[in-house]
Order: structure tokens, then C-alpha cells, then sequence
């Protein structure tokens, strides 16, 4: 679609709203389309979340950053569109992803500004309600990339507070050899010296398809603290083909990340993308993602949005030394209807439906023991003749010492064959009684489940409206010891204008 075919703003809210793919109780763009989470941020007493935004159409183009306001987290309000791209200059292209930080007071948004080819730092002020935004003058903040070398892309911001000085990373590649997080400071967040790069990857470690490849460029670098652990968060990106979040443990000392450890962030690869991460007021350190979409282009146009926000996440440190993490508290507090259904499964590995619990809106909590060699799957957003539906299998190894593993089939995730049924695996470190804490929260086409604190995002699209089942089935050795099943409210109780 190009922007002469777009739709009138209000058409294409309420044509959004009218999808039954449409989450209700994840942030979503009030129509048009969304990407990254940016300048996440807790700022006198309210949950600020921007994002990447095109009001016009639900296609990446002419990136705006659209806004949304919350006390707890859960329940969101629109405010008014934050960034516009320039009618010329560093951001007519699009204001792509970056933070806000807080300037002695004044708020300030880092943020990359696209124009053609180019990637270029920019900063804008903001009002105390951080509704209005004047884009500083002397943009672009840096002029160009460091010279000397050849770069994949510049882009993507996270910038901190240290002692009397501002540091800042920026995500980039070095062509020929890999992803690198380059460190920049600064005395004012407009005059940016180049430190060095603060950890480069090696594409020559793995390949394209490899779930722990670096990639050729590193989008969204994100560097934070959990219980005296260093985490540097990226998005290894190759080519528009990889996409998919990691992150290395390690130590941020001097001016250099000396890492441990790599990790995969999110088990759903790209349908966990580009997070960023704040610490609240409570000192908590809350993540957000940005789930893609799984159905191709032509069907979000005519949806008429496209793009999930992840529910907001509580990063702690794991018994195994990787990050844990499970949706904040406050999403609890959308739980509804209560049941707690006498799941026994049938021997054999039958499958056994669970009454009362299902729907296409859900929140599920089950605490699984699996003996050494046993396995339970779980089935969701199945039709009563099982043509549709989704299901997580949980499996633990005959070696008592090594993990479980999780495996999302999504094969039948939907009938409709343009929408990706590729499955998505993972591991999972066991309790030491062999026991995994499960969370499945399902919201229409978004689905995301933890198991012991390691997250697998996606997307299914199911097409029939009775594919609302669940279902169990368990091998010897698999024990359900607790089943508690929600439905979830809707976050939405009003039209949601584009233009708030
Ligand atoms: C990640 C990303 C960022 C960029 C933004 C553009 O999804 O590609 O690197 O700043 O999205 O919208």
C-alpha cells in the first residue's frame, strides 16, 4: 500500500478494531504500525512507553515515535504523537529507536534520525508532561559514524549517567567482521567524543540460521545491572533475514563489557525483538519487546495495523547465572473468573481436555514436575475437532543433570497457510525437585510463555472463532501439581483515536 491508498485515520482504528487478531490486553498502536519500544521511562509517578509508529499504515515507513501513558503498567492512555520525522533534515526519513533520560530535569530524548541512507544521533527536549518535543536545533548531535570505520549501520541508542559525564552506546556492524556496541561520552548529550567499541561480535562464529549468530549488526544495545550481574542486551540483525534478541553476561568495567557468557534473550526469536529495558521508581528493571507479525504484509493492511508490545517484564538475575524473567506483577491484576480444573491426564499420553479453562484471552499458571525422560504437552486455541491448534511440550532428558527443553509446535497453529508455523524451541533449567513454574498468556494472536523464567514469544493466527480449547497430555513420570487458569479483561474500554 502506498500512502495515496491509506486509509483516513479513523477508518483505519476501526478497522483495526475489528480484527479478531487483535490483542486486547498487550499494548497495541491505536492503527497504522509499530515496531521497537523506545524512551521507556518512569517519570513522576507515570510508566512513559514510546514506540516506533506510522499512524498512516500498517507498513515501516516514515517512522513517527507514538505515545502512551500508565500508573500501573496494565491499563495505557494515547497521548500525542511525540516525534514527527522533519519536512527536511537528519530525521525526514523517520525518528527511529532511542531512550529518554532525564537532563537535571528536563527530559531528553536520544533517538536515531534517518534521512536517506543515513543513520545519525538526535536529540529533542521535552515539556513536563512530555507531551511536546522540540527537536534541537543543532541535530545531528554526531556527524557521522567513527571515522575510519567501514559501518553496516549506526543506529539505536541507550545513554546513562556516570559520575559527572554521559555515556552512550550505539548499535552498529564493522563490515567483514561482525555486530559491535560503540562507546561514545559526552558532558551534555550534544558534544559526543568517541570512546572505542565497547564489545564487538565475530560473524564468522555462526551462520544465518544458527539460534546464537551474532549477526552482522547490533540493533537496540541495551546495557544494564541485575544483583551485580552485567547484561548487554542486543538485536543481532543480518541482512533483514536474522533477527533475533540476545544478550551477554559479563562485567562492565573502564570502558570495556568483558563478557562471560552469551545468551538467547527470547526463545520466539523475532517475535521478541528490538526490548529495551528501565529501571522504575521501585528499582525494578522492567522490559519491554516488540512482537512482529507472523502473517505476511497484504494481511496487516488489511487488518489495518500491525505490531505487538510485549507485556512488561521483570528481569531478575537466575539461579543459572542467565537472566529470569516473568510479566510484571501488575498483570494480575486483569485476572478474571478464577478456575482450577482437576487436570488429570489420561495414561497412555491421550489427550484430555480441561474444562473450563481456554478461550482466545488467558492467563494460565501450571506448576509441572517431569521425572527424568517424561513429558507433558500443553494444547491451546484448539477447535473442538483439533484442526487448529498450538501446543508447548515440555521435555526433560534421561540425563537427571541436564535441562528440560521447550518446543512450541505451531504447525497447526492455523489453517490459514500464508501465516508462519515455523516451531521455536528452547531450554528450560529445572527446580532442583525437577519441577517448572509455567505462565502461558494467550491474547489472540499474541502468545507468550515462561517456563522457569525463560521466555518463548509468538504469534498465531488462528482462523476459526471456536478455537478456544486446552487440552493436556502427559507421558509416565509427568505430574501436573497445579493448574490455575484466567481469563483476562480487556485493557480498552474506549475508541482509541490515531491522533490522540
Ligand atoms: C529494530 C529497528 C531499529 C531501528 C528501528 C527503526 O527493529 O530496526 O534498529 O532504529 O527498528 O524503526
Amino acid at each position: 500500500m502506498t500512502l495515496d491508498q491509506s486509509l483516513s485515520g479513523t477508518d483505519l482504528a476501526a478497522l483495526a478494531e475489528r480484527d479478531p487478531q487483535r490483542p486486547r490486553f498487550h499494548f497495541t498502536s491505536p492503527g497504522g504500525w509499530l515496531n521497537d519500544p523506545n524512551g521507556m521511562s518512569h517519570w513522576n509517578g507515570r510508566h512513559h512507553l514510546f514506540y516506533q509508529y506510522n499512524p498512516y499504515a500498517p507498513v515501516h515507513h516514515r517512522i513517527h515515535w507514538g505515545h502512551a501513558t500508565s500508573t500501573d503498567l496494565v491499563h495505557w492512555t494515547d497521548e500525542p504523537v511525540a516525534l514527527t520525522p522533519g519536512d527536511e533534515g537528519p530525521d525526514a526519513d523517520g525518528c527511529w529507536s532511542g531512550v529518554l533520560v532525564d537532563d537535571g530535569g528536563v527530559p531528553t530524548l536520544v533517538y536515531s534520525g534517518r534521512h536517506g541512507e543515513r543513520e545519525l544521533p538526535c536529540v529533542a527536549t521535552g515539556s513536563p508532561d512530555l507531551n511536546t518535543w522540540a527537536k534541537d536545533p543543532a541535530n545531528p548531535v554526531i556527524a557521522a559514524p567513527p571515522a575510519g570505520l567501514d559501518v553496516t549501520a549506526f543506529r539505536d541508542h541507550c545513554v546513562w549517567r556516570e559520575g559527572d559525564r554521559w555515556r552512550q552506546l550505539i548499535g552498529s556492524g564493522v563490515r567483514g567482521q561482525g555486530g559491535v556496541a560503540l562507546l561514545y561520552e559526552s558532558a551534555d548529550l550534544r558534544e559526543w567524543s568517541y570512546v572505542g567499541p565497547l564489545l564487538s561480535g565475530d560473524a564468522s562464529d555462526g551462520r544465518p540460521g544458527d539460534v546464537l549468530w551474532t549477526g552482522t549488526m547490533w540493533e537496540c544495545v541495551d546495557l544494564f545491572r541485575v544483583e551485580g550481574t552485567d547484561a548487554l542486551v542486543f538485536s543481532a540483525w543480518d541482512d533483514g533475514v536474522t533477527h533475533h534478541p540476545l544478550y551477554w553476561t559479563g562485567r562492565y568495567e573502564g570502558d570495556a563489557f568483558t563478557p562471560t557468557a552469551l545468551h538467547r534473550l527470547d526463545y520466539g526469536q523475532r517475535y521478541f525483538y528490538a526490548p529495551q529495558s528501565t529501571r522504575d521508581a521501585a528499582g525494578r528493571r522492567i522490559m519491554f519487546g516488540w512482537l512482529q507479525e507472523g502473517r505476511p504484509e497484504q494481511a496487516c493492511v488489511a487488518a489495518g495495523w500491525s505490531g505487538v508490545m510485549s507485556l512488561p517484564r521483570l528481569v531478575t538475575l537466575g539461579a543459572d547465572g542467565g537472566l529470569h524473567q516473568q510479566p510484571v506483577p501488575e498483570v494480575a491484576a486483569l485476572r478474571r473468573d478464577h478456575q482450577r480444573p482437576d487436570v488429570t491426564p489420561a495414561p497412555g499420553g491421550t489427550w484430555t481436555p480441561v474444562p473450563g479453562a481456554g478461550g482466545d484471552q488467558f492467563d494460565l499458571e501450571l506448576t509441572v514436575r517431569l521425572e527424568p525422560g517424561a513429558s507433558l504437552l500443553l494444547s491451546v486455541r484448539e477447535t473442538p475437532d483439533r484442526s487448529e491448534r498450538t501446543v508447548l511440550e515440555l521435555t526433560r532428558a534421561e540425563d537427571p543433570s541436564a535441562p528440560a527443553t521447550m518446543l512450541l509446535h505451531r504447525e497447526r497453529s492455523s489453517l490459514d497457510p500464508t501465516a508462519d508455523t515455523e516451531p521455536r524451541y528452547g531450554e528450560v533449567p529445572l527446580q532442583p525437585d525437577g519441577r517448572i513454574d509455567l505462565r502461558v498468556l494467550a491474547d489472540h494472536s499474541a502468545l507468550e510463555t515462561f517456563a522457569n523464567g525463560r521466555p518463548l514469544t509468538s504469534r498465531i493466527y488462528p482462523t476459526r472463532s471456536d478455537a478456544l480449547g486446552i487440552a493436556v497430555a502427559a507421558g509416565a513420570g509427568a505430574h501436573i501439581d497445579a493448574f490455575d487458569a484466567w481469563r483476562m479483561a480487556d485493557i480498552w474500554s474506549a475508541p482509541r483515536p490515531l491522533w490522540p
